[in-house]
């Protein structure tokens, strides 16, 4: 059904005003008295085997929708009644910010991909953290980036300021340093630049949530060299930060079924979506061996079915997010994938998620 619409209409459609509509339609549906009620009944993980504990939190599945779909946290807990397990709401910046011209979200159906320059399009921090402060009981977490006119050298404030803004409104936080399309942002992967920016945020999260002690992760790029992983992973335990989440989208092209052209033709932006799977499953194996179980790993790219989050679980990740797959496949995709994942583990005679993990810890 969602397939046929999306062949008919959709993907005729230029790809963002599809966003804002869905996006609309969701909030509607969700709003609705006694529709939306029975959605969020039908839809929610029922499965108590599909439960996960991170980081002194509850999840009610493993599955989550990442970063990018939600930038202002609009409607996090319309998309969370569509099952996912948490919602992962920004990037947020400390100012309020356009974004780069239009169009800069692109299609790629033969690959099942996505391209993407949006460039931190968001109202800002403090707009969000005021609407997640009437949020409602699912998990949300916060990713925040560096405004684009801060230049490098003041990055540590930007990403405080909105640190202070959202910290005590958001289930965990996450410092983005991994989007391709923020000049200079990928610079601060680098450990020498990441230390001070993961030591001042987590300083400026504990002073601003003095009652509870806020998860914190950082998000990396496929496309790091393994011995840079590595070297993420290191500072990631040393600091004692909450985990990694791998991985964001690529500027790699390689592999693509799309004729070249056409991709050229696009020009820059970050891939995401199933030619990103290899990689970042790659990435995941890595942190992996090397943080043995001390940190949460959130595994994305290219999840689109329940055997890709069964591959993932099995390969370290405590939790997995998706975006790409979820804009092919519908929005019964993540009610699906808890189905399926359930029957997965039942058949693959694993009790439960949280069984899986201890059996490969
Ligand atoms: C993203 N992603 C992203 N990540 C992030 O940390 N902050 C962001 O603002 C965005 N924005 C964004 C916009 C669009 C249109 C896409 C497709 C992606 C990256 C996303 O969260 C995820 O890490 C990657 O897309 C890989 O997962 P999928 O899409 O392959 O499931």
């Amino acid at each position: 059904m969602y397939g046929l619409l999306f062949n008919l209409v959709l993907r005729r459609l230029p790809a963002e005003s599809v966003h804002h509509i869905a996006f609309g339609v969701l909030r509607l549906l969700m709003a609705l008295p006694v529709l939306g009620w029975c959605l969020k009944r039908l839809l929610r993980p029922a499965a108590d085997s599909l439960r996960v504990k991170a980081f002194g939190l509850d999840f009610p599945s493993p599955i989550g929708l990442a970063a990018g779909f939600d930038k202002n946290a609009i409607a996090s807990d319309a998309l969370a009644g569509l099952g996912f397990g948490f919602i992962e709401v920004g990037t947020l910046t400390g100012e309020p910010q356009p974004g780069n011209p239009q169009p800069r979200l692109f299609r790629l159906p033969a690959d099942r991909a996505l391209i993407n320059r949006m460039g931190f399009n968001n109202e800002g921090a403090a707009a969000a953290a005021s609407r997640l402060s009437r949020r409602g009981s699912a998990i949300v977490g916060g990713n925040i980036g560096k405004t684009k006119v801060v230049p490098e050298e003041e990055a540590i404030a930007d990403y405080i300021k909105s640190t202070r803004a959202l910290g005590p409104f958001v289930d965990y936080l996450v410092v983005n340093v991994s989007s391709p399309n923020t000049p200079g942002l990928r610079n601060l992967q680098a450990v020498e630049k990441l230390t001070p920016l993961l030591k001042g945020v987590r300083q400026a999260l504990d002073e601003s949530c003095p009652h509870k002690r806020v998860p914190l992760l950082v998000k990396i790029a496929p496309d790091l060299q393994d011995d840079d992983v590595d070297a993420v992973a290191d500072m990631a335990m040393a600091l004692g930060l909450d985990g990694i989440i791998a991985t964001n989208t690529t500027i790699s092209r390689d592999g693509l079924r799309t004729p070249r052209s056409e991709v050229d033709a696009i020009g820059a932006g970050g891939l995401s979506g199933a030619p990103l799977k290899g990689r970042a499953l790659q990435v995941l194996r890595r942190l992996s061996a090397r943080t043995q179980g001390k940190l949460v790993l959130v595994a994305a790219g290219g999840i689109e079915t329940a055997d890709d989050v069964y591959e993932r679980l099995k390969a370290g990740a405590t939790l997995v997010q998706l975006y790409t797959g979820f804009i092919y496949g519908g929005p019964l995709l993540p009610w699906r994938l808890n189905r399926d994942l359930a029957a997965k583990l039942s058949r693959e005679g694993v009790r439960s998620v949280l069984a899986l993990q201890s059996l490969d810890a």
